[in-house]
């Protein structure tokens, strides 16, 4: 691979141990991808604090630099770690202090977690502790190099913001903190980021839950490729294409999309796929919808529902407002649990516009930092559980042996309300 002199010296160790193993790293990751050299990038969001078994262990045998050194550079030796090169957050981690009492979740992780937020910010590492950095502050600008993990980021981040990232790990973000740089190849590469399938709607997307319908069906559909998609809209909110974009990752392993007039790549149908626009490689009409709100709700059985989950990815301020509007002056049934995920910069402002206060006066919770797939961990006691995430329902009842719905907003709202599911699809 080529390195320039400043890679090189790096690599040579003239920044320290702990930059030179990033370095390392960071080459045998890329010859083993192709990659011909590195691009430099001013922006990784990664995942340092995250407690583990594993983690835990390598925590009370070195600290917090043992545990980074090994997890997120693959170097077993003891060094010392310096502040991040480049502007560098956390993701999602698991629950945290807001958490403790309302689940199973060990009191242990969330103080190691919290030790460890301590260690990493003073590191330079911003703790947005969400799913969805773009919400709270992390905005690249189109064609910016970035080294993001999280699916459902990385699409949003590749499509909606025409950012240039793959889809990375711990280790990666990890020595991409300490050095500025990634491997330059994949998404990073213009000749990348062309569609390579046309996917069409029949069907009109109207509504957040038709969006994550949608985005389920063309990952399936397209399973690791770049769709292009066309159809009829209503103009989609950041929230639809958060939900479209995590459940393309989910069904499928989209990266990057483009719609048409919409994401910032495809001015046209005819730009999205350089020049030569093909023949649609499936579409998307009442019967496919009809099977994919089947799949979704294929884990449920039982109707007594006592747990809903909203704000996967995490919510919006503008999804908070929407539930606190529906739920004023209303009452969540006492043996149902509702829990709207959020990241902790957007908690702050629900609290100030009074959102939070009206979503805990009707019984339900708004947390922050994590989720139940992410923490594997719910309402002690759960059965079965609903939402409006095409992704968290693919999940959660895998991760924790439970039954799931999917539904609209609505109809998760008034399980939480009358304890019984009576979602369906709508015409
Ligand atoms: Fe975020 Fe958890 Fe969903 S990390 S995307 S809320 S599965």
């Amino acid at each position: 691979m080529f390195l320039t002199d400043d890679e090189k010296r790096m690599r040579d160790g003239e920044d320290g141990a702990a930059v030179a193993a990033a370095m390392d790293l960071l080459v045998r990751y890329g010859e083993a991808l192709g990659a011909e050299r590195l691009c430099e990038t001013r922006n990784v969001a990664g995942t340092m604090t995250q407690p583990s078994p594993a983690k835990a262990k390598l925590f009370e045998e070195g600290g917090w630099a043992k545990s980074f050194a090994v997890i997120n550079l693959d170097c077993d030796d003891d060094i010392e770690i310096p502040p991040m090169k480049v502007p560098t957050c956390q993701l999602q981690h698991g629950f945290g202090q807001d958490a403790r009492g309302l689940t199973a979740y060990p009191d242990s992780s969330i103080e190691l977690q919290a030790d460890a937020e301590s260690y990493f910010s003073d590191k330079g590492v911003t703790i947005l502790a969400t799913c969805t950095p773009y919400q709270v502050g992390n905005l690249p600008v189109r064609g910016e190099h970035c080294a993001w993990m999280e699916s459902s980021a990385v699409v949003y981040c590749n499509s909606v913001l025409g950012a240039r990232t793959n889809c990375e790990g711990g280790a990666s973000t990890g020595a991409a903190g300490l050095t500025g740089r990634i491997p330059y190849w994949g998404n990073h590469l213009p000749e990348n980021r062309f569609g390579t399938g046309l996917i069409h709607t029949d069907v009109r997307l109207d509504s957040f839950a038709d969006w994550g319908m949608f985005g389920y069906y063309v990952g399936e559909a397209i399973g690791e490729g770049r769709p292009v998609i066309t159809g009829d809209w209503a103009q989609p909110a950041l929230a639809d294409l958060k939900h479209f974009g995590a459940a393309t990752a989910t069904s499928g392993g989209v990266e990057l999309y483009h719609i048409p007039g919409i994401t910032p790549e495809a001015p046209s149908l005819a730009a999205a796929f350089n020049g030569q626009v093909p023949d649609a490689v499936a579409s998307f009409g009442p019967r496919e919808r009809r099977q994919v709100y089947e799949d979704l709700n294929s884990q449920g059985d039982s109707t007594d529902v006592d747990f809903i989950l909203l704000g996967c990815p995490h919510a919006s301020l503008e999804q908070i407002e929407a539930i606190a509007r529906r739920l004023d002056g209303k009452r969540i049934r006492d043996d149902v649990e509702l829990w709207v995920m959020a990241p902790p910069a957007l908690f702050a402002n629900a609290v100030r516009n009074g959102y939070v206060r009206t979503i805990r006066n009707a019984g339900g919770q708004v947390l922050t930092d994590s989720c139940p797939a992410m923490s594997r961990a719910a309402p002690e006691g759960t059965r079965v559980f609903a939402t409006d995430s095409a992704k968290q329902v693919h999940y959660l009842p895998a991760i924790l042996g439970i039954e799931g719905w999917f539904g609209t907003l609505d109809e998760c709202l008034d399980a939480a309300i009358t304890g019984v599911w009576r979602g369906e699809l709508a015409s």
